[in-house]
């Protein structure tokens, strides 16, 4: 008989077992979520997930890249984020794109561009500071200190400039609330910088609902990227800056340890 193994199946028989085993291999990899996620759902786990393993003697907890996501380079840039990991790039690219489109200074498009970083790729609670925190070596102080404000910044009107108190946030949080303490006073502080206007054309420029009909590409906005952020060479997470551990964990967001 032609092309069969000791097994006696075909070559396809063989590859098909061949996947098989590595979709196993996969499936015994067991990714964990964050305890953020498990804290949500209400779980607190004693044991910090060790009973994971149990009555599984041949699963391993995972290390390394998780199979459920693409692949990133191993020197990854920026733009390497957008288009592997950030979830909603279309509301930063909308956002940038109108604010180029007013005649903004490029400073401040780029603001619009990363504003929201930390919801399209990290956490939302608390997103302006994850993401100025994010972006902080490799950008413009006033870029950060912008991305962080705006998040104060849009709970406030400002008729100046034609912004008011978002509808949408009365549809999402009712019309009674309140801002916590931190935020007000993280407004009261940012009316009178120096940089407020930046912050608060991020506010202006940051579009409410996803706009369909709107298309914007990324590559509208490589020149831009260029000159305002100073790429690593090492690549993003492993340049040894203080916040390169948050940008691996973005490429390896269920790693075990
Ligand atoms: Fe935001
Ligand atoms: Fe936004």
């Amino acid at each position: 008989m032609h092309g069969t193994g000791e097994s006696g199946s075909s070559l396809s028989d063989r590859a098909d077992a061949l996947e098989h085993e590595m979709l196993d291999q996969l499936n015994e990899q067991i990714a964990t979520k964050s305890l953020l996620y498990n804290l949500a759902d209400g779980k607190r786990s004693i044991d910090g997930g060790r009973n994971l393993l149990k009555g599984k003697p041949n699963a391993r907890l995972l290390m390394g890249n998780d199979p459920r996501l693409p692949v990133m380079p191993e020197k990854p840039t920026l733009i390497d984020f957008f288009t592997h990991r950030f979830a909603s790039a279309m509301h930063l690219l909308q956002s940038a794109a109108k604010a180029r489109n007013a005649g903004l200074p490029e400073k401040q498009i780029f603001a619009c561009l990363l504003h929201d970083i930390a919801v399209s790729g990290f956490i939302r609670a608390d997103h302006g500071y994850w993401g100025a925190q994010l972006l902080a070596p490799y950008v413009d102080e006033e870029v950060t200190w912008a991305i962080r404000a705006h998040q104060a910044l849009r709970f406030y009107p400002d008729e100046s400039v034609g912004y008011a108190y978002p509808e949408l946030y009365i549809k999402y949080f009712g019309a009674d609330y309140k801002p916590d303490g931190y935020i007000e006073d993280e407004y009261k502080a940012a009316v009178n910088h120096k940089w407020y206007m930046t912050a608060r054309m991020i506010t202006v420029y940051d579009i409410y609902s996803f706009d369909p009909d709107f298309k914007v590409e990324l590559s509208e906005f490589t020149d831009i990227i260029g000159r305002n952020f100073k790429q690593p060479k090492e690549g993003l997470g492993f340049d040894g800056s203080p916040v390169a551990h948050m940008w691996r964990t973005l490429i390896r967001p269920t790693k075990f340890l």
